[in-house]
Order: C-alpha cells, then sequence, then structure tokens
C-alpha cells in the first residue's frame, strides 16, 4: 500500500518506491508536515517536532496554556491564514465579516485507489501499469465553513506524488479567496540551493543556481500566460547536489497562467516552499456552495541527483501526462517558412520551397504567420482566420493538395487567441477583448488579447478553427500566443469578479484546447508562444512537441535546450535548423553544428531551400536520415547532461540512451577554442558498465565503464562551435 494511515500516531505516510512523505494529524485538529526524502519505514515521526516555548510566537486558543504549540513554527500541510503563522501562506480569505481567518482543521480523510483528475485543467492520469492511490485530507474553517481538501496523488513505481487543492464553501456566506497555493511543503532545516529557470524572449529558461537565503524568495509570472520570464518548475536541491549525486527535489505545476513559487527560509532557518496560482491580480468570489481548484503540483524526490530528477519528470510527463497519440511516436521532420519569407510570399513562393526541400527529405511543409485576413506585416487581421486569396490563389484547399501531391503533408500556424484592432472581428466585437471600456488599450505587437473567460468567445474560436480544420487538408498545426495579458477586465463580469479573469481566461483556454486539440487526434498540435513564453506541463499535456524559442541559433540553443531539459523531455522540444548569419544573433556556425544542435530535439527546418546549394540540401537529406535512425532514442531514451553551458566554457555535449541501454547517441559542441589546446573527454553516461561497445566508424569495442570513466577523447582538430556525434552500439552483453 503506498498511502497507510496510522491510527495510533494519527501518520499519513505515502510511499513511492524510493521516497517517503509523512504528516501527521496533530493536537487540535492541525495537519503538520512530517517528512518528505528518502523511503522510511517508520509510521511514528513525532520525535521530529519540537514544540517550544518561543518569544512573539503566538498560541492557538485550543492550546490553552500550551505555550509550546505555535504554528508560528510548526511545519505545515497548508498553513492557516491569520491564526499565528506569519510566513507566506497558502492560502488568504476575505470573510463576509471582513476578517481574514482560515483555520483549517482535518475533518476526515478519504483513500481512494485511483487517481484524482483536475475538473477543467489538464493533470497526471494514471496508466494501464501504474498503481496509483489518492488521499484527501479535507480541512474545515468551522466558523467560515470554507472546506480545503488536500489531494495528494501517489505514484508508487514512478516516486512522484501530485498535490492540488479544491477549496468547498460549505458556508452561509461568501468568502472571497486572495491567494491560493496548490502547495505548501515545510521542511525544518534550509540547506540547499535553488534552481530555476529565467529568461527571455529568444533567450528561455537559462538555469539559475542560488543558495537558499534568509528571507522570501520568489519567482513567477504575472503576464497572464506561464512566460518566458520564469518557467513554472523549480529544484531544491543539496548543495552538493551534481548531476549524479544528491539529495534534490522537484515541483513542476501543470499550469499555463500567472504563477508563484516561493521560498522562504524563515527565523528558525526552516524552509517553506509555496507553489500556486499568483495572488498578483487574483480574486476569486466563492458563494456558498461554490468551488475552486487549483492546478496541480508534480513533486519528486531522489537521492541520486539532477539527472535522476530529469529523467522522473520525463518518464512520467511522456507516459502520464501529454493526451497526444503521437507522444512517443515518430513525428514528421517540418520545414517552416517564417524565417524563409516571413510575411512576403505567394503560393509560388511557398511551393518553391516545398519543392526544393523534397531533396532534404523533410516530411511536411508548415506555412506560418501571413497566409489570412490582409496580413502582410504584424498589424492587423488577427481574428480574421480567412486565406488571402492575393496570397493564396486557390486558397488553403488548392495548397494543401498541391504540397500534398508533392509527397509532404501540410501544416498551418495560427493565434487564435489574439485579434488585431484592423480586423473584421474587432470591428464587429470590440468588447472580446481584454480592455478596460474608457481606457486606451494597452498593445503587445500591435495586437489585443481576446477574452477567453467569456463563453461565447471560446465557442467562436472553437467553431472557427474547427472549420479551418476541415477548410483543407492539415496535418499539423502551430498553435501560437504573441503577447503578455494586460487590463484583464471582462465586460461580461461584475465588478466584484475581475480578479478571476486571469484565471478564468486559463480555464478558457484549455476549454478551447479540450474541443479542438484532443477532438483531432490525428493532427500534431505544436505548442508556441514567441518560441517557449508557454513551455509548461499544461501545454504539454495538449502539444507533444513545443517551440522552444524564437532564437534558433545553434550556440544560443545550447543553453536554452540544457534549461529546458530539467523537466521536460527532449521529444516536447521543437528545434529548427536555420540560415546563416543567424537571424537572431548574426553568429554563423557550420551546417552541420545547427544539425547535430537541433537533433537535441524534434527536428526541422526553417529557412529557404531554394537558396542553398544542391550540396547543402544534400548535408540537410543527410542530417535528415541520421536523425531518423536516432529518432527513437530522442522520443523514448533517456537523456544526460553530459556537459554544462554554463559550467564548461569549452564544449557542451549531451546523449541520448536507450531504456535497454544497447543504443545510444553523443552530441559535442565546442563553444570556446584555444590555439594548441588541452586534450579534452567527453565522459558517458548511462552505459551498462559491463556491456561493451563499438563506436561508428571505429574498429575498438569498449566496455561501459571505460567509456563512462576516462570518455571518448573530443578530435582536437575541432574548431570553434563545431560539433560531433557519436553513435554507440552494444556489440557484447556481459
Ligand atoms: C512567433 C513564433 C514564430 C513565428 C511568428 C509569426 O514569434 O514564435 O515562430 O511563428 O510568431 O508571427
Amino acid at each position: 500500500m503506498s498511502i497507510t494511515y496510522n491510527e495510533s500516531t494519527k501518520t499519513f505516510l505515502l510511499n513511492t518506491k524510493n521516497s517517503s512523505y509523512a504528516m501527521k494529524i496533530a493536537p487540535y485538529g492541525y495537519l503538520l508536515h512530517l517528512y518528505y526524502g528518502r523511503l522510511i519505514p517508520d509510521s511514528d515521526l513525532d520525535y521530529l517536532i519540537q514544540f517550544q516555548d518561543r518569544g512573539f510566537s503566538p498560541n492557538p486558543f485550543e492550546a490553552g496554556n500550551d505555550r509550546c504549540f505555535s504554528l508560528d513554527f510548526l511545519p505545515q500541510e497548508f498553513s492557516t491564514s491569520e491564526s499565528g503563522d506569519y510566513r507566506s501562506g497558502s492560502i488568504e480569505v476575505e470573510n463576509e465579516d471582513g476578517s481574514r481567518i482560515f483555520c483549517g482543521k482535518v475533518s476526515h480523510f478519504d483513500i481512494e485507489p485511483k487517481k484524482h483528475l483536475l475538473k477543467g485543467m489538464p493533470s497526471l492520469r494514471a496508466g494501464d501499469q501504474d498503481t496509483v492511490q489518492t488521499l484527501t485530507i479535507h480541512l474545515q474553517d468551522e466558523i467560515s465553513g470554507l472546506q480545503a481538501d488536500l489531494i495528494y496523488g501517489v505514484f508508487e513505481e514512478k516516486d512522484i506524488i501530485t498535490r492540488s487543492v479544491l477549496l468547498v464553501n460549505n458556508g452561509s456566506g461568501p468568502v472571497r479567496i486572495n491567494r491560493f497555493m496548490s502547495a505548501t511543503l515545510d521542511y525544518m532545516d534550509s540547506d540547499y540551493d535553488l534552481i530555476y529557470f529565467a529568461g527571455r524572449h529568444t533567450m528561455e529558461r537559462e538555469a539559475v543556481r542560488i543558495p537558499v537565503e534568509r528571507g522570501l524568495h520568489a519567482i513567477g509570472s504575472s503576464r497572464g500566460s506561464s512566460s518566458h520570464q520564469y518557467n513554472p518548475s523549480l529544484i531544491l536541491c543539496e548543495k552538493n547536489a551534481g548531476e549524479e549525486h544528491g539529495c534534490c527535489y522537484g515541483f513542476s505545476l501543470i499550469y499555463s497562467g500567472n504563477f508563484l513559487m516561493e521560498a522562504e527560509k524563515d527565523q528558525y532557518s526552516q524552509l517553506r516552499i509555496n507553489v500556486g496560482i499568483n495572488p498578483r491580480g487574483f480574486s476569486w468570489l466563492l458563494n456558498p456552495g461554490d468551488s475552486l481548484e487549483s492546478p496541480e503540483l508534480v513533486l519528486a524526490f531522489t537521492a541520486q541527483g539532477l539527472t535522476a530528477l530529469s529523467h522522473l519528470y520525463h518518464d512520467i510527463f511522456r507516459d502520464n501526462l501529454c493526451r497526444s497519440p503521437y507522444v512517443k511516436k515518430p513525428r514528421p521532420v517540418v520545414i517552416n517558412s517564417w524565417e524563409a519569407a516571413y510575411f512576403d510570399f505567394d503560393e509560388k513562393k511557398l511551393l518553391d520551397i516545398a519543392q526544393s526541400s523534397l531533396q532534404m527529405g523533410v516530411d511536411l511543409f508548415v506555412l506560418d504567420d501571413g497566409w489570412f485576413g490582409k496580413r502582410d506585416n504584424d498589424c492587423c487581421s488577427l481574428g480574421d482566420w480567412t486565406v488571402n486569396y492575393a496570397k493564396l490563389k486557390d486558397g488553403l484547399k488548392g495548397l494543401s493538395q498541391r504540397i500534398h501531391q508533392m509527397g509532404l503533408s501540410f501544416g498551418l500556424w495560427i493565434e487564435p487567441e489574439m485579434v488585431s484592432e484592423d480586423s473584421d472581428l474587432y470591428r464587429s466585437h470590440p468588447d472580446w477583448c481584454l480592455r478596460v471600456p474608457g481606457r486606451p488599450a494597452v498593445r503587445g505587437r500591435y495586437q489585443l488579447v481576446l477574452d477567453l473567460s467569456r463563453s461565447d468567445v471560446c465557442d467562436y474560436l472553437i467553431a472557427a478553427i474547427n472549420r479551418l480544420l476541415s477548410e483543407a487538408r492539415i496535418e499539423y498545426i502551430k498553435w501560437d500566443m504573441n503577447r503578455s495579458l494586460s487590463e484583464a477586465w471582462s465586460s461580461l463580469l461584475d465588478r466584484s469578479r475581475q480578479g478571476e479573469v486571469y484565471h478564468r481566461y486559463v480555464l478558457g483556454l484549455y476549454h478551447i484546447m479540450d474541443q479542438v486539440i484532443l477532438t483531432h487526434p490525428d493532427i500534431i498540435f505544436c505548442g508556441c508562444s514567441g518560441g517557449g513564453g508557454r513551455y509548461d506541463p499544461a501545454m504539454y499535456y495538449y502539444h507533444p512537441q513545443i517551440w522552444c524559442s524564437d532564437n534558433t541559433d545553434a550556440i544560443s540553443r545550447l543553453k536554452i535546450q540544457y534549461g529546458t531539459s530539467f523537466f521536460y523531455p527532449m521529444s516536447a522540444l521543437e528545434s529548427h535548423v536555420s540560415i546563416c548569419p543567424n537571424h537572431q544573433t548574426g553568429r554563423t556556425v557550420s551546417l552541420k553544428t545547427r544539425g547535430i544542435t537541433a537533433m537535441d530535439g524534434i527536428l526541422g527546418y526553417e529557412l529557404d531551400s531554394t537558396r542553398l546549394s544542391s550540396e547543402e540540401r544534400e548535408q540537410c537529406r543527410r542530417q535528415v536520415e541520421t536523425y531518423k535512425h536516432f529518432e527513437e532514442l530522442v522520443l523514448n531514451g533517456d537523456y544526460y547532461r553530459l556537459s554544462s553551458p554554463y559550467a564548461n566554457p569549452y564544449f557542451t555535449a549531451w546523449q541520448f540512451v536507450s531504456k535497454d541501454k544497447k543504443r545510444s547517441v553523443v552530441s559535442v559542441v565546442l563553444t570556446d577554442k584555444e590555439s594548441n589546446d588541452a586534450q579534452r573527454f567527453v565522459k558517458l553516461r548511462g552505459l551498462s558498465r559491463q556491456g561493451r561497445y563499438r563506436i561508428e566508424g571505429q574498429e575498438r569495442i569498449l566496455s561501459g565503464a571505460l567509456l563512462m570513466n576516462a570518455g571518448i577523447p573530443i578530435p582536437s582538430g575541432l574548431k570553434e562551435y563545431e560539433g560531433i556525434q557519436f553513435e554507440l552500439t552494444m556489440a557484447e552483453e556481459r
């Protein structure tokens, strides 16, 4: 049993294969946290909680004269509010009488042999082979009537615990929720580092590692989407933790909107982690009988270092999160028109690109922005999802037919959540966007955001996209979103509910995606938001691959893809070879290196193939061939970061290994080169120690142990930015 309750000690023990999570119903009904870490057999952990009489630490009324019981320092599962805990809390409420107290005590609990699925939001599901149990602990505030159901999903074999919270107003008056975390985790020590993924447009998910310091450290988004700036993922690890060793905790929120992740080291050097919806701009009115559910947090613990942590997330996300039937299957190698033509094309130009890309061995042609309304630049037409016949004389149908006749599949770019002021949609429905009447609207890339908190707008979009999908044969959709939200004000909500707009937007988006993406399982949907501005687990639920960044420079991509790899499987990452000098950085890197870097995910091309020489197209064809040869490793193998682009100035290296350890591919890119350089070796990982491997093109057969401990020499003739791949096949199993 992965979830047990010890009646005599009132302790819950949640066990996975390698981790334990413990909590207990303490005196007076408070739910206290006891432990999260390596697997333990005990169910009496009471000694871990040291009650003390501490100055300025108030005691709940029920404690009477017991001055040692104070929520000021006790570790909690879901903190109270205004009840003597002064740390950043799990919840902030406004009761009908204006008081801000939530004092949740355990009323009862249930254990069920299944996974709880969130309503209206993506969450992990149990696979056929998984043993999953769900524990729900009901906390009740007797006076306001607000109930918080803490929901814990335990994936026993997969070392994963999920947490979410369902609020139910059982009282007789309305309660306003101003802050709502999916989970609070209290640690009794704080000797850890934090790793998070920060960035900006065209430079997403840079890995940042800092020590936990006294005070409150927060990352998050208030942009309405999960954002380029911070990813909703966080690692807490021992100070000496590295790729192969050390205790690591992972936190990944399945949510695409405003989120918050806090680490607070308190007065006693205890640590609190909070994860949930960002309270900034959030306020939700809960009338009697109403309920509100938090997004789901995916927690993982390993004592084996960062790679093991990544593998836990890669596996659970591939197996139990992504809904696309393509998640583990081969995907088409695409050629995308964006950097090839931008807005400047007609049917002939597109067909010429498609035709010349045939020699490259690509599978699918994607028509990016610029095909609809009168969109010759980014100032107009978003919302008018009707084809521009001046550019495409026979419409999408004609273009798609011709592309198919060439033997390619056809894909299309859309950005359904947006509207241009210069559009028929805006002219007929000016109130359908997020803006405040009487105030000038804030524009982003000249566009406004449709109000997805409105069901009529969602219905319109569902019908419009479904119509589009039936207009021509389309096998791939790139679903873009190109600005941050602002002025989250909806004309259909009264003033008491305007604080709900950001979250309602996200729920509206999920509803549209449920109705469009999940009803077209044959189409591959690629997520995008100005590159990787909405690269989050909830988007991965819908899209088997996400455009990782608008930066296609291979050397920048080393960092972007490195940061992305901590939580997301590389098969979720779409990466394209583009032209040099690169359009974003001006850098020139060999076509070979661009190919190697793009094979660190789902390979594609983003260039005008008519401008490549025949030799270059032939080189691309060989790249596609190589990629297809390795594709299974990218889709379903284990991923190893061999060398960090931050720590190692000389080279970045990564490796895919098949689950049975029989095949592997290692990629190395030189990031700096000195004259008469030191001989460097890349040490491999994940191989069988006893297994003996042949490196493609070499005579020698070497043991996995040798390859992992001594490594492979990086050829000294390689120049700066040059790359090399090694393919390994197990020759003998021992
Ligand atoms: C975003 C995407 C790009 C491209 C443009 C089109 O920036 O990330 O790949 O599709 O929009 O406008």
